[in-house]
């Protein structure tokens, strides 16, 4: 893959966070500094990646192997990435994904049980080079997540998933997280919504500072 303009700013973390509202105020807040930006998410941001996700996240008569999974995950990010993520970072945008490969680790890897050298094998082939130049992580106790996921109406299928499997994926997401500080930036969500949006100021503020063309 070719070397892009744009920057890549993904953000991950549990259901329960408040991954929407951070979402809409990182994306105002580019709006806000006339930065050019396209908000996007995973598994989705194109219609045939959206199909995709509605049958990721259905409840189905049969059981969905975490193969099959994986490959769903990744087949709805390559035409993503074709249709949607590289023509955007070759204008030279800020891309802003909510949720990318770090999602195939800790769902897919930590949360199913799959090896993470298939999904580092997945990775490669679709994506090439291309990582995530900056990731917010999202973070809250479990306990205070899981309540949130409670108070939806109806669960998805990964919404419905028992408490372990939540634990396995953020315990994932924390280890990626320490294991490269450069990329990662971890946000705790479980205190005053004032102070976790000044964190993310800070955060895109430092990140545009470094890489604006
Ligand atoms: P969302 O509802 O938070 O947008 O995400 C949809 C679900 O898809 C969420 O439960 C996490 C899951 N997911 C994976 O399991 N693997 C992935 O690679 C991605 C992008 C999402």
């Amino acid at each position: 893959m070719t070397q892009q303009a744009g920057k890549l700013i993904t953000v991950e973390g549990i259901e329960g966070v408040g991954k929407t509202t951070n979402l809409r105020f990182m994306v105002e807040w580019m709006h806000n500094h006339s930065q050019p930006v396209l908000a996007t998410r995973e598994p989705g941001g194109t219609p045939l990646a959206d199909d995709i996700r509605h049958f990721l996240l259905a409840d189905h008569n049969e059981i969905i192997c975490p193969d099959a999974e994986l490959l769903l995950m990744f087949a709805a990010r390559a035409q993503h990435l074709a249709r949607v993520i590289l023509p955007a970072l070759h204008s030279g945008k800020w891309v802003i994904c909510d949720r990318f490969t770090d999602a195939s680790y800790a769902y897919q890897g930590a949360g199913r049980g799959l090896p993470m050298s298939k999904i580092a094998t997945l990775e490669t082939l679709v994506q090439g080079e291309l990582r995530p130049d900056l990731t917010i992580l999202l973070d809250a106790p479990l306990e205070v997540a899981l309540e949130r996921i409670k108070q939806r109406g109806k669960l998805d299928r990964f919404e419905s998933e028992e408490i372990s499997f939540f634990e396995r994926v953020r315990n994932n997401y924390l280890e990626r997280a320490s294991r490269e500080p450069h990329r990662f930036r971890v946000v705790s969500t479980h205190q005053n919504e004032e102070i976790v949006q000044s964190k993310i100021v800070a955060i895109l503020e430092e990140f545009v500072a470094v890489h604006a063309n």
